[in-house]
């Protein structure tokens, strides 16, 4: 008998939602069977492409009866918006991350969906990566001993991509802390255990004309006294594939323009960011961008150490790599390469239609964006902040 078919609608089908598609398309249980979006030539484009039906808001596109699912891919300060309109339409939904500008946010968004008896997925892809699974796995075995500390570090350009007046605002969830913390604590959380005890941070703005934070530095303590690491620096001098055997770097496909040097108008650079998005104006778009290197089945977002008292473990090209005694190196590999976003939505799908427990929840991504604003907090107050909503990791 043929498996139920989940039918998805996605809200936003900007440069993000077009790394997703190829998950939509490859996955047997998913139909996409409806977009939306405020650019209309796109969602003409979307229209010809996937005959699929499109409309211009959120709330159109959850009041069609044949969506049973959303996938909430808008810019960060309409995620809250969105997913609470999905919710109020009994629509499942995964969001993008981070999965809320505020916690308040974050907090409206789990009493929303858990009123309307709908799952809500906070999706962080580059945590749910086949090579950071089996990473945490491997560690929570305890073939390798307890856990000892953790560190994420990654250097890329994001601040010198093609970006939209609402990315370098810091009240719209703009620059590095909002965009890209949630892969490294995500990463971390679901490694140590979830239950992150506290976070001592600070955030840097080395580019004036780049009025965000561009880098942050955080410390973070587990509940059970583990220690760990997060680096981010969006300024991409160094390159951290540099330290990942050349992958994920800024050359890889799908990774993006990269603006040299300044001197854009606001125009010139948002036409650049159109040509990234799923768009009809770009004469020559490439075709979709997946994750990082196509052909590897792990690639690394920046370096990812952890080390427990027999060994350290680490990413490695094809799956994970185990240092075990006097430097014995170990591979343990793993399957893919997997499109990006599939593995949220079969989490989504296989607790939707076959009842397993969602781990990356509404509670999960409220426990991760809580991580968020404390670096923002640690950074201006310059302390350290205790954690009041964090969960386990389950099991
Ligand atoms: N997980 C990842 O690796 C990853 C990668 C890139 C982006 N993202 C996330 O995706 C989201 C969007 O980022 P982006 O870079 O794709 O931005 P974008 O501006 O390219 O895409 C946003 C899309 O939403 C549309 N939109 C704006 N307002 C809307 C509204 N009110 N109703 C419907 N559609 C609306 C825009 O026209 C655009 O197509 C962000 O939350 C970002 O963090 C995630």
């Amino acid at each position: 008998m043929a498996e139920p078919v989940l039918k998805l609608g996605l809200i936003g089908i900007g440069s993000g939602a077009r790394g997703l598609l190829e998950a939509f398309v490859a996955h047997p249980g998913i139909k996409l069977v409806a977009a939306a979006d405020t650019r209309q030539d796109a969602l003409d484009k979307f229209a010809g492409e996937y005959g699929a039906k499109t409309y211009n808001s959120a709330e159109a596109l959850c009041s069609d009866p044949n969506v049973d699912a959303v996938w909430v891919a808008t810019p960060n300060h309409f995620h809250a918006e969105h997913v609470i309109i999905a919710a109020e339409h009994k629509k499942h939904v995964v969001v993008s991350k981070p999965m809320a500008v505020s916690l308040e946010q974050c907090q409206a968004m789990v009493a929303a969906t858990d009123k309307n008896g709908v799952k809500l997925l906070a999706g962080h892809t580059q945590s749910m990566l086949p090579g950071v699974t089996r990473l945490a796995e491997l560690v929570r075995s305890g073939d390798y001993g307890p856990l000892g500390m953790l560190h994420s570090w990654n250097y890329t350009p994001w601040i010198y991509r093609p970006r939209m007046p609402e990315e370098l605002d810091a009240t719209k969830g703009g620059g590095v802390v909002f965009r890209q913390s949630p892969h490294h604590i995500d990463i971390v959380r679901l490694i140590g255990g979830g239950m992150v005890r506290s976070v001592r941070a600070m955030t840097l703005l080395l580019d004036p004309s780049r009025p965000v934070p561009g880098a942050f530095v955080a410390y973070l303590e587990f509940e059970n006294g583990v220690p760990a690491t997060i680096i981010y620096s969006g300024y991409g001098h160094f390159d951290s594939a540099e330290l990942t055997f050349g992958l994920g770097g800024f050359t890889s496909p799908g990774r993006g323009a990269v603006l040299v040097g300044s001197g854009l108008t606001n125009e010139e650079e948002q036409a650049l960011k159109e040509a990234a998005r799923y768009s009809a104006r770009s004469a020559n778009q490439p075709p979709p961008p997946v994750f990082g290197d196509k052909d590897v089945p792990s690639t690394p977002f920046g370096l990812t150490i952890a080390s427990c008292t027999k060994a350290d473990l680490r990413q490695s090209p094809k799956g994970v790599y185990i240092y075990g005694e006097q430097g014995a190196r170990t591979e343990v590999p793993v399957q893919g390469p997997v499109p990006r976003g599939y593995a949220e939505l079969d989490e989504l799908y296989q607790g939707v239609v076959n009842g397993k427990p969602i781990v990356h929840d509404g509670r999960w991504g409220l426990a991760t964006q809580e991580v968020t604003m404390a670096i923002l907090q640690s950074a201006q107050e310059r302390r350290e902040i205790m954690m009041q909503h964090q969960v386990a990791f389950p099991g």
